[in-house]
């Protein structure tokens, strides 16, 4: 690194400063990269500020396709759902998953619990039975020395739902946890679960240093740390469908019968090898992920969690299941995910309000439901086009354009481009090829210089 390259007080400087920064020491052409940084931000300065201050050390915005997967019945209630993501074939995905169900009675979704859970870490070095004895009268304390905060969350039907010690010394040395399950409602509760547990963490302390049944230990308590899990088993969705087989179909080139049974089997699959159920979950987070980027919610903590729960019997397997019996498909998933529609960027990010509001302005319980059944709907397309067309066909077709966009390639380009691959097989080398070949038997055509220039 050179010695301009490096920087301190960085995050103190003007918008406009770092961007200075940022250009003259990093880019060959910093005026072509100011005006390019620069143009993507909003046109309403008050709308930028707000955008902004999402996150530290912003220079501009980083646009993504904000697209609706519509035709999805769930529960009844039919939703056009938002979805924010870069991959061409994952909004088709789950329109034509979503499309097809729609035809065969829709998604079913219910909620099997919404519990949260936040844990205190520490160690205590004295007597543990005489610590555990005085829990009672802690757990008490901690209830009511915590209502400033729980207060509003109460009135609201949710706060703090138990605590538990919970004694680690087998697997490390005086290490305990107080763990705590929470009802948020309809926030995503992360600053409050963690508010409450940082005030838990001082009372315990207190209690703890001050109690005359553990003074003549002279055991210290030492708080290791405060947080949330991510991990929220008990915050759970199930979403499935199910039809008779006969109705699975047509198909081109298979009965109804034979793709339930390819189905079956890539579902086993999934569950018995870990290579393959690491691609079928990202299917599901596909779809998943793309709903919440586009409600403003945290996408990370939902693929946390759900990667944890396809390993909780030891093996990464499979989120979603499915059964072919008595002529019936049923085909569903389990999921836990922690999602808001209160609180956070739900009602600050312009487009994650659009998308709430899209919704019908759902509850945590609504919302959690049409997410999981946009990934069923996501999983349920893509094994489809595995079992019976390939994924290709239908993926690169989408990606044909990208290639042309890649090329530069003009609008009467791009659609002599699509109409001739229609019954060919897409890639990179092939649409270069054809470009290059129309071009060159068109050489006044001036995008072929762009393209062979880089
Ligand atoms: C691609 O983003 C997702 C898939 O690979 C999922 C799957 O294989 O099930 C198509």
């Amino acid at each position: 690194m050179k010695p301009e390259q490096k920087v301190s007080g960085f995050s103190k400087m003007s918008k406009r400063k770092k961007l200075r920064w940022v250009v003259e020491n990093f880019f060959r052409n910093p005026e072509e990269v100011t005006q390019e940084l620069m143009s993507f931000w909003h046109k309403d300065e008050r709308q930028q500020k707000i955008i902004d201050d999402f996150s530290e050390n912003t220079l501009s915005n980083y646009v993504l396709p904000f697209g609706v997967a519509p035709n999805f019945t769930i529960n009844g209630n039919n939703y056009c759902v938002p979805m924010v993501i870069e991959e061409s074939s994952v909004v088709a995905a789950a329109s034509s998953g979503a499309k097809f169900w729609q035809q065969r009675g829709g998604f079913h979704a219910e909620i099997i619990g919404t519990k949260k859970v936040g844990q205190v870490h520490f160690t205590y070095t004295g007597n543990a039975q005489k610590f555990e004895a005085i829990f009672p009268q802690i757990k008490k304390e901690l209830f009511e020395k915590t209502e400033h905060i729980t207060r509003n969350m109460q009135k609201r039907g949710g706060g703090i739902l138990d605590v538990q010690l919970i004694n680690m010394t087998h697997l490390e040395a005086d290490y305990f946890q107080l763990k705590a399950h929470f009802d948020t409602c309809d926030s995503m509760g992360a600053n409050f679960i963690n508010s409450v547990l940082e005030e838990f963490a001082c009372i315990l302390t207190q209690i703890v240093d001050g109690h005359p049944s553990l003074k003549e230990e002279k055991g210290e308590i030492t708080i290791i740390m405060s947080i949330l899990s991510n991990y929220t088993p008990e915050c759970l969705v199930r979403s499935w469908v199910e039809c008779p087989v006969a109705d699975l179909g047509p198909f081109e080139n298979e009965t109804p019968e034979e793709f339930a049974f390819k189905f079956e089997k890539a579902i086993k699959i999934a569950h018995l090898d870990i290579s393959r159920a690491t691609t079928h979950n990202k299917g599901i987070f596909n779809g998943i992920d793309a709903v919440a980027i586009a409600t403003g919610n945290d996408f990370r903590a939902i693929e946390a969690c759900g990667h944890t729960y396809a390993a909780k019997d030891g093996q990464y397997r499979s989120l979603s299941h499915v059964e072919v019996k008595d002529g019936m498909f049923k085909f569903w998933i389990d999921f836990p995910i922690a999602v808001g529609t209160v609180g956070g960027l739900t009602s600050l990010h312009p487009l994650a309000r659009r998308s709430l509001e899209m919704l019908g302005s759902p509850g945590a319980q609504e919302l959690m439901q049409i997410m999981v059944s946009v990934g069923l709907s996501q999983n349920f397309a893509a094994v489809k086009s595995l079992v019976t067309t390939g994924i290709q066909k239908g993926h690169m077709k989408m990606h044909l354009v990208n290639i042309l966009n890649h090329m530069e390639a003009s609008e009467k380009e791009v659609k002599q481009a699509i109409s001739y691959f229609k019954d060919k097989v897409v890639s990179f080398t092939a649409v270069r090829d054809y470009i290059l070949k129309t071009r060159k038997s068109k050489p006044n055509d001036s995008k072929s210089f762009v393209y062979e220039k880089k």
